[in-house]
């Protein structure tokens, strides 16, 4: 495996590699993996010639008032995985090298970005789609491999693919779980061991939730409450927010309908969680 810091050496192995008729496919992270990662990266593998991982914790993404400075890291291990798995190349820029001296240029996506994690997180997915559209251009994938935890990131970038005609297909691989349930997150490893022992509370809400829709409710307002008391109930944390959002434009809805996401986001001491479900309800 190799581990290149250079944009410009990324760019040339990548160009190299499909000049030789080889297919890359690219898996973004901000490093700290986990068994998430490694099934964007096993999926990479079996469909692509070549597997690209990145490592760049992207200071663009976080507020002022997050954890940056503090997000987990351990460089070592990842690359140990990262070679298991036979990734081709770990890709392992500096921040200089991604926002050097003057850097001004930014890529918003201004519909689907305001709802959920982005009414909350104002400026989070302009520092999402700007760093993952320099990768593209630096990494030069075939396909880019996300996962659904962060459901309305993989819609923002399909959006930003799909309005600036960039050649990249995106594919959105299924949450890990733990057993409990709860959803796989580099931040998890914030939690305490109580704050760990409840934190599956937040999957089991979104399965009660899922069952009332299965037995008919419709009413957005009833799942919600339903969820926010499962929630409430069993965790000690501080919920951001519980939604019902039509998957076509992430818009909040009243009665479920076609396909939706439920999605919540608790902060739970320093970690902040988020999970969500796909449901198609049928009318
Ligand atoms: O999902 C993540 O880990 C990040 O948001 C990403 C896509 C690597 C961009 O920094």
């Amino acid at each position: 495996m190799r581990i290149i810091k250079k944009i410009d050496v990324m760019r040339k192995f990548s160009l190299a590699e499909k000049k030789k008729g080889r297919t890359i496919g690219f898996v973004p992270t901000m490093g700290f993996l986990h068994a998430g990662h490694l099934s964007l990266i096993k999926k990479a593998g079996k469909r692509n010639d070549i597997v690209v991982v990145s490592i760049f914790v992207n200071p663009a993404q976080f507020l002022p008032n997050e954890d940056f400075s503090a997000y987990p890291k351990d460089f070592r291990k990842d690359a140990l995985i990262c070679r298991e798995e036979s990734v081709d190349v770990l890709f392992y820029p500096g921040r200089k090298d991604i926002y050097p001296a003057g850097f001004s240029t930014y890529v918003e996506e201004t519909s689907l970005s305001k709802s959920l994690c982005g009414g909350s997180r104002p400026g989070h997915f302009k520092g999402v789609t700007t760093v993952v559209a320099k990768l593209f251009n630096i990494v030069v994938p075939n396909t880019v491999y996300f996962g659904q935890k962060d459901a309305q990131q993989s819609y923002i970038i399909k959006r930003m693919v799909s309005d600036l005609n960039m050649p990249v297909e995106i594919k959105v691989a299924p949450i890990v779980r733990e057993p409990d349930g709860l959803a796989l997150s580099s931040r998890n490893k914030y939690l305490t061991k109580g704050q760990r022992a409840k934190a599956c509370f937040i999957y089991k809400a979104l399965k009660i939730a899922e069952k009332r829709v299965k037995k008919g409710e419709r009413s957005s307002a009833k799942i919600k409450a339903a969820i926010r008391h499962v929630i409430e109930a069993n965790l000690r944390g501080e919920i951001d927010y519980i939604d019902i959002v039509d998957t076509e434009n992430l818009k909040p809805l009243k009665k479920l309908k076609r396909k939706v996401l439920m999605a919540v986001a608790v902060n739970v001491g320093k970690a902040r969680l988020i999970d969500n479900i796909i449901l198609k309800p049928g009318r």
